[in-house]
């Protein structure tokens, strides 16, 4: 487990200790919260005696890119329900998915929509054969146990105060908070618009998986930076910045607002003077490619000026 230690001014003056977990170099294909959320489902979509694993998501979504590449490294058949229109050719994410073997099917949003509800999976499930469902972003009760693993893994390099993390679905966050069993303080930073819902569904999941609910979280929903794939020039400039100063590349999506957020928190003083605080960077870069594609060369719209 690498911890990068990031020595931001705005750390380094209320002397707490900035260390970046860098989970995103844990595996090329199933980097950071991927394989972690993925482990036990495998294992139990074996046990279940399944050789197909059929899963939801966006065009570009990092979950489809790691359930792809997991069916193949595995020896299973995959299938992705994806959001909306086919476009050929297909984005490179979706392009990678397929070349691992995986079948996309296309969902127009009304239907993706009933993704989980019973009847309608039960149709898709007869149309496609058995499969093991996987939802969208792979949270589900057995994605709680493998990101609690993070917290051990961690506990044993480093002592810490704060542990913090982007969220999509929250299973991330649901899964950390498992794993801190109480302990320390878990900042959440909502990826999407009007994200206070997510507080319902990581309470939902804890409380399925271990039978409770954790108070030890801070789930912040100010710094979704216009919306989920809305790449704002502030957010590019931040990343951009980021990237300069600290060699590390940041994701639009997740990443790069976990960090723009925690940046933001240190300048308000919201992190205790001394403490540790680990971000954890869940990987997320393979968006980039098809990002480049769709909004032209970086260069191209890096916003002016920076
Ligand atoms: C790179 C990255 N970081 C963070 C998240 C958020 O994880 P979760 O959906 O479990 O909240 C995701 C989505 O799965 C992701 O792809």
């Amino acid at each position: 487990m690498l911890l990068q230690p990031i020595t931001a001014p705005e750390a380094t003056r209320r002397h707490i200790r900035l260390l970046l977990l860098r989970d995103d170099l844990a595996h090329p294909e199933l980097p950071g919260n991927k394989w972690r959320k993925l482990k036990y489902n495998l294992k139990a979509a074996r046990q279940a005696g399944h050789d197909t694993l059929l899963t939801f998501g966006g065009a570009f979504s990092n979950h489809i890119a790691a359930v792809a590449a997991a069916g193949r490294l595995q020896g299973l058949r995959t299938i992705g329900l994806i959001r909306g229109e086919e476009t050929q050719p297909l984005n490179p994410t979706l392009a990678r998915a397929a070349a691992n073997g995986m079948q996309l099917r296309y969902l127009d949003r009304t239907t993706y929509r009933r993704k989980h509800d019973p009847d309608f999976l039960a149709e898709l499930l007869r149309e496609t054969g058995p499969a093991y469902v996987i939802p969208e972003g792979g949270s589900n009760t057995l994605a709680l146990p493998g990101c609690a693993e993070l917290v051990s893994e961690l506990t044993t390099e480093t002592a810490f105060d704060y542990l913090c993390v982007a969220c999509g679905t929250g299973g991330t966050l649901a899964g950390l908070l498992t794993g801190l069993a109480g302990q320390h303080q878990v900042v959440g930073i909502a990826a999407l618009k009007g994200g206070e819902f997510l507080r319902t569904d990581i309470n939902a999941l804890t409380q399925a998986a271990t039978g409770r609910t954790y108070p030890n979280y801070d789930l912040r929903t100010d710094y979704h930076l216009g919306g989920y794939a809305h790449f704002s020039p502030e957010l590019l400039r931040f990343i951009q910045e980021f990237e300069t100063q600290y060699g590390v590349l940041l994701d639009p999506i997740y990443t790069g607002k976990l960090l723009y957020g925690i940046f933001d928190l240190l300048r308000h003083d919201y992190f205790a003077p001394h403490s540790t605080v680990v971000a954890v960077h869940t990987g997320g870069l393979q968006g980039w490619t098809g990002f480049r594609q769709r909004f032209g060369s970086r260069s191209a719209w890096w916003p002016a000026g920076s």
